[in-house]
């Protein structure tokens, strides 16, 4: 709020601070914690890649550290299931444009007050660009699968001039997370409990049903036990405030969690 431009020392008028704190809550929060809740579900929904994701992290990241970036460049298969999870749930399903001017485009004519939907949530399921599409298969991200593919098949961050500000950081942001709360949770889904995705055509908009998760302290019995005494003690050295808080939440819940449904 008291930044000044280096160039013209003007100063942030108060609209300019509202819509910059509007944007880092809703665009760079909501969009990351629907990330996560939207993997915490498909792990539930496909067990086998539940495995291979908990094989990859229990073989790169030891059991009482926080993962650091050297870690992460050892969890490919983890940063590919993010990316799974990005194409059929993208958190930012459709993206509205307003035309400036007339224009041709694929064979319908835009003219300023048309009203278009870029539409990744469509795009990333349309059997054009992908096989089985409904399937969730994280090794579509191997690097030589996407070789070839579509540049725009596949865009959770939107693209060109308006392309997210956040991409790196909020794919390093829940690569870290995933690693983190993996390592030392299971979540499963509220039995009977199915989400329920509802799309809206006004501001490219969606009211999802966020999966209702049970979670749990690690993954069986004795890892339960281990995890919860390095969790109720002494959070492990490195961890950020913020991975803190998301495992203090996760941690209250684990231990609040009676298998209903509260929305
Ligand atoms: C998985 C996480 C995220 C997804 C899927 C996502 C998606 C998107 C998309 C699709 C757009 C373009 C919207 C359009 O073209 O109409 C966008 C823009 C934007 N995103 Fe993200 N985002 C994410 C995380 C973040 C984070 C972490 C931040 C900030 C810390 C952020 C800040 C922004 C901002 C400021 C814009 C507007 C950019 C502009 O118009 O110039 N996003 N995001």
């Amino acid at each position: 709020m008291l930044a000044r431009d280096e160039e013209t020392g003007e100063t942030m008028t108060d609209m300019l601070v509202h819509d910059e704190s509007l944007g880092i809550f809703v665009a760079g929060h909501e969009t990351t914690a629907r990330t996560m809740s939207f993997l915490w579900y498909v792990l539930h929904e496909n067990p086998d890649v539940a495995e291979r994701l908990h094989a990859e992290l229990d073989a790169v990241v030891p059991r009482d550290q926080a993962p650091t970036l050297e870690h992460l460049k050892r969890l490919p298969y983890t940063m590919q299931a993010i990316k799974e999870v990005l194409r059929l749930y993208p958190p930012s399903p459709a993206q509205p444009r307003d035309p400036t001017f007339d224009q041709d485009l694929g064979g319908a004519h835009l003219s300023p007050g048309t009203y278009v939907l870029l539409f990744p949530y469509a795009t990333h399921r349309h059997p054009e660009f992908w096989e089985e599409p409904e399937r969730f298969d994280p090794d579509r991200f191997l690097a030589d699968r996407e070789d070839g593919r579509h540049p725009f098949a596949y865009f959770p961050f939107g693209g060109g001039q308006r392309i997210c500000i956040g991409n790196s950081f909020a794919m390093l942001e829940a690569h870290i997370l995933t690693a983190l709360l993996a390592r030392r949770f299971s979540a499963r889904l509220v039995a009977g409990h199915k989400p329920e995705i509802e799309m809206g055509a006004q501001q490219g908009g969606r009211r999802a049903g966020a999966p209702c998760l049970q979670v749990r302290k690690g993954r069986n019995q004795d890892e339960r036990q281990h995890h919860g005494q390095v969790f109720d003690d002494q959070p492990a050295d490195g961890d950020a405030t913020a991975s803190r808080l998301h495992q203090a939440a996760l941690l209250q819940r684990a231990e609040q969690d009676d298998g209903t449904c509260h929305r």
